[in-house]
């Protein structure tokens, strides 16, 4: 099968386009920095900006799944330009009969209360099931690797402080997942067919908190950690606070964090799980790995 993975470059993209590439599919990674990446043999890079659609010209030619793996979180109208950058790619994707089209969003915990930052995963949704094709959305909470922005917020805190005041959304109940598990749903939705036009939500088998995350990923690290939540603090005091605590871009920390006010757990109608089964990684696990590259 001929697949493109947009946004190849990214923390996700380039574990996915090497796993593609190993099951023997013909890959085509596409992203701005695609033509400065070392590929695995046989994967074809595509440089391109979905800024610039003269840069876009036989995208989608031959393609029959791909993968939309775009977010603009560090631009502060994120949301215009990933609704504008989905639009163009359903279009294209349309006009060369791509056959389904697989695409990462997030796990929101209240659809009546979105932040802006999921507000715009929906949107993105929305726009690309406009397309031709059959497409399949997984989302996820956290997912745990090392270059995962929202993993890193997390990992970041831990070095910095071995005394946290922290907003009080340090209890909420969270769902991550390893990045392995994720890669592995993410090629598995491709041969199970009746996961075409459907929303599922992916996770570990376990549901923490963000306290238990930061505590264990301190652990892992041989640190201790003293957690105090504060139950009051504004989102614009939380977002002061990242700037002295994390080195991940603070547009987009502060797009990751205003998220975490809700639980965010998989819901079990929608668990992937049950259609398509993977030897699910436990949390602790999974931040063992990521802390030890
Ligand atoms: N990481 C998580 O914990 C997590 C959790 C839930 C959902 N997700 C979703 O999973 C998806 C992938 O996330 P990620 O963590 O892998 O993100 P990432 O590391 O920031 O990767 C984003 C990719 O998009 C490319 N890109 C951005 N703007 C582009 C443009 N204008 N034209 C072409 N390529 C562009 C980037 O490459 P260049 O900069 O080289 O162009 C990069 O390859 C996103 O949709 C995200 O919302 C992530």
């Amino acid at each position: 099968m001929r697949v493109l993975v947009v946004g190849a470059t990214g923390f996700v993209g380039e574990r996915l386009v090497a796993t593609l590439a190993e099951a023997g599919h013909e890959v085509v990674a596409f992203s701005r920095s695609a033509g400065d990446t070392d590929w695995p043999d046989g994967v074809e890079p595509f440089e391109g900006d979905l800024g610039d659609p003269a840069s876009l010209g036989g995208l989608c030619e031959g393609v029959d799944a791909a993968y939309y793996l775009i977010h603009s979180l560090t631009a502060e109208d994120f949301a215009e330009r990933d609704r504008r950058y989905a639009a163009r790619f359903r279009d294209i994707a349309t006009g060369a009969g791509v056959d389904r089209v697989v695409y990462l969003s997030g796990i929101s915990g209240d659809e009546g209360d979105l932040s802006p930052h999921l507000a715009s995963r929906r949107e993105v949704e929305g726009v690309l099931a406009g397309g031709s094709y059959d497409l399949t959305v997984l989302r996820a909470a956290i997912i745990v690797g090392p270059e995962s922005a929202s993993f890193r917020i997390v990992d970041d805190l831990t070095d910095r402080l071995p005394v946290m005041v922290v907003p009080k959304w340090v209890n909420t109940p969270c769902q991550p997942v390893a990045v392995e598990d994720a890669i592995a749903y993410l090629v598995g939705v491709l041969d199970a067919e009746g996961t075409r036009g459907g929303t599922y939500d992916i996770g570990a088998s376990e549901v923490w908190s963000y306290a238990r995350l930061m505590r264990e990923t301190a652990a892992r690290k041989g640190r201790r950690v003293l957690i105090v939540p504060v139950p009051v603090m504004s989102p614009e005091l939380s977002s002061h606070w990242l700037r002295l605590t994390t080195d991940v871009q603070f547009p987009v920390a502060r797009a990751l964090v205003s998220s975490m006010r809700h639980p965010v757990t998989v819901d079990p109608d929608r668990d992937l799980q049950n259609v398509v089964p993977v030897e699910r990684t436990s949390i602790g696990e999974a931040i063992a790995r990521a802390v030890s590259v």
